[in-house]
């Protein structure tokens, strides 16, 4: 079993933290990575991002919005709890190259995978400047922690109750306009790498995408999580989760994304397990 050892709730409730016992995996986990968790015997198995790793106190952290039924069953897990089952680390590491001018873009949750990529990028003698967004305030995480993981950080929301006012994507292209930039990291909503992608692709420089398809195994048996990118189907949970952002279908993606909605109401309707 895996014991919950920190708790923390963000953005009102609507985002958790979970600090989990799991040694094992904390001593192999690289920026990048990802762990599929099961709360217990009739859980669903959910893929999730790390965001922090402690090799010393053999810890993994990981932080998920509440909105679905496996969510909401793992925000009731309190300290002392545990996950039924832990898998991981799945999934290829961050490529991490040092000397690169790099742009990090993060989206609501997906600062949270973002963090650790930007920390990595800057430990390994990057120049990091990052944009992260949330629709207000209030769902805004880790403004603090991505600070310190950057040499400059810019911060939007879509409301404007805090920082600029309007998307990362308009931060982004003034940025590019004035050119430099060897590589760009999106990490968030499909949408928001979907059109980040767009407008580097205009610029032609290289962008990173960390894609969340829905998963099954998380070890390539399945098929559940197949992407297709260049043309060429490629399963998220073994050649990704990141991917180059020019080259993703970003459509079909919000397509498969939507697959299973109506049996998601279904099975929240009929079982409040
Ligand atoms: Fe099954 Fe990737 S989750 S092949």
């Amino acid at each position: 079993m895996f014991k919950i050892v920190k708790r923390e709730e963000m953005a009102g409730g609507t985002v958790i933290l979970n600090e989990i016992d799991a040694p094992r995996i904390a001593a192999k986990a690289r920026p990048g990575q990802f762990l599929i968790l099961k709360a217990n015997e009739d859980g669903e198995r959910i893929p999730l991002t790390m965001a922090e790793t402690d090799p010393v106190k053999g810890t993994v952290t990981v932080i998920y919005m509440v909105v679905g039924k496996s969510t909401e069953l793992f925000s009731r897990l309190q300290v002392g709890d545990s996950f039924q089952n832990v898998i991981g680390p799945l999934g290829q590491p961050t490529h991490i190259e040092g000397g690169k001018n790099v742009v990090c873009v993060g989206g609501g949750t997906g600062v949270a995978v973002l963090h650790p990529i930007a920390r990595g990028m800057k430990d390994a003698g990057c120049k990091v400047t990052s944009i992260i967004g949330a629709r207000n305030k209030d769902l805004l995480i880790l403004e603090d922690k991505m600070r310190q993981a950057s040499h400059d950080l810019h911060v939007c929301t879509d409301d404007g109750s805090h920082g600029r006012k309007g998307f990362v994507t308009e931060v982004l292209r003034e940025l590019l306009e004035q050119g430099g930039i060897d590589q760009v990291v999106a990490i968030g909503p499909v949408p928001m790498m979907k059109f980040v992608s767009l407008l580097t692709k205009e610029f032609g420089v290289p962008t990173l995408v960390s894609l969340n398809p829905i998963m099954i195994d998380g070890t390539g048996m399945c098929g559940g999580c197949r992407v297709s990118v260049g043309g060429e189907t490629k399963f998220g949970c073994v050649d990704g989760p990141e991917f180059d952002g020019h080259k993703v279908d970003f459509d079909e993606l919000i397509l498969r994304l939507q697959a299973y909605t109506e049996q998601e109401k279904l099975s929240r309707h009929l079982c409040k397990c």
